[in-house]
């Protein structure tokens, strides 16, 4: 059994809480929490201990730890628990800082501790099919790739606030997909956004709606669009034109009927959010990364993963600022 300690008790750790004591040969052992009283609820809730985050890093009963925490503390917390000998799991982005994030990798190298970045969308079984397909060679070679990654609403600006803007926190994971389906990251990024969907978020300095066009060495182009706020759901699509085909990942509907009357033909919304969208794909990551343990095996999305799409997050930020292209290198 792999004896797993849970950082942070918030949203996203109960998922993974889910994973992690569903999974036959994974066993939570402990969970922590700077308020207590989330661990607490967690705790019972999954059948673990509460412990400090201190006291599981520097357990050597625990092998790997799952990193759930705010962001602003991953780094750091990589960065002990490698030095501590355990494996890790740790939530997307790697850091708010580029640079913070590339001296952590560094520091892990130094380790020698696998960590792998919860980039669960690769494990979603729709955007996997493409990336099989395009592997196949079943559209021949890929040319012009499309993500469309709308969320259902705006959080609330008081997360805005301390999220890293819209290209670190949510569109970080589109930078990810579009390296995992090209296969390589884009020489430059250009951006334009803007704060049509809440005025407020505009005001907290940040963008609720934005496009970005990436470039390729070989001549590949790749577009993101991103919105705060799509009234009929979580809309979650892409596509790629290859030389010999076509190849499109749909929305995960709420059930799969339509229906056809004089009036039209109707279906049901998408699924409400992340959490029903990605239910499977978190449970697929954590199966992921057990089997790369178990395995001695490299980790399907790695550290340098995390690192590349924040490096392009951080080419948007700039282009979006200076109204012109930047190149990767730029921000290298
Ligand atoms: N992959 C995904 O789909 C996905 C979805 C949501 C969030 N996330 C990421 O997961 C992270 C957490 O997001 P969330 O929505 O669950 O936030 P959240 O605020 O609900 O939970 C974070 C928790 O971490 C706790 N915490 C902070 N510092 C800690 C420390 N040093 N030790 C222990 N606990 C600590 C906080 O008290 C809080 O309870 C963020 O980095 C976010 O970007 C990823």
């Amino acid at each position: 059994m792999l004896k797993v300690g849970l950082l942070g008790a918030g949203r996203i750790a109960a998922v993974h809480a889910k994973a992690i004591t569903a999974h036959p040969r994974t066993d939570l052992v402990a969970v922590s929490d700077v308020f207590t009283e989330s661990a607490e609820r967690l705790a019972a809730r999954f059948g673990c201990s509460v412990r400090s985050t201190a006291e599981i890093i520097a357990d050597p009963a625990i092998d790997a730890v799952l990193i759930a925490t705010s962001t602003d503390t991953h780094s750091d917390l990589i960065e002990q628990a490698t030095a501590a000998g355990k494996a890790v799991l740790c939530e997307k982005p790697v850091d708010l800082s580029l640079e913070r994030a590339r001296a952590c990798q560094k520091a892990v190298v130094a380790a020698g501790q696998p960590v792998m970045i919860g980039f669960n969308r690769r494990f979603d079984p729709n955007f996997s099919a493409v990336k099989s397909a395009l592997l196949n060679g079943e559209i021949g070679k890929a040319e012009l790739l499309s993500i469309t990654s709308f969320d259902p609403g705006p959080p609330p600006v008081a997360y805005i606030k301390v999220s890293g803007g819209l290209f670190r926190d949510m569109m970080i994971h589109d930078f990810d997909m579009a390296n995992f389906i090209m296969g390589e990251p884009p020489v430059s990024v250009s951006a334009t956004g803007s704060s049509i969907v809440d005025p407020e978020i505009g005001a907290a300095g940040d963008i609720d709606t934005a496009v970005v066009t990436m470039a390729y060495a070989n001549g590949q182009i790749a577009v993101i669009m991103n919105s705060r706020r799509a009234v009929y759901g979580y809309d979650q699509r892409l596509e790629i034109l290859g030389s010999e085909g076509l190849l499109q990942a749909q929305n995960m509907l709420e059930n799969t009927m339509v229906k056809s009357t004089v009036a039209g033909v109707t279906a049901a919304k998408p699924t409400y959010f992340f959490l029903e969208r990605y239910m499977s794909a978190y449970e697929a990551e954590w199966a992921a990364f057990v089997e790369a343990f178990e395995a001695n095996a490299t980790f399907p999305v790695t550290l340098a993963d995390g690192v590349a799409a924040l490096a392009m997050a951080e080419a948007a930020s700039q282009s979006l600022k200076l109204g012109r292209p930047v190149k990767i290198e730029e921000v290298a």
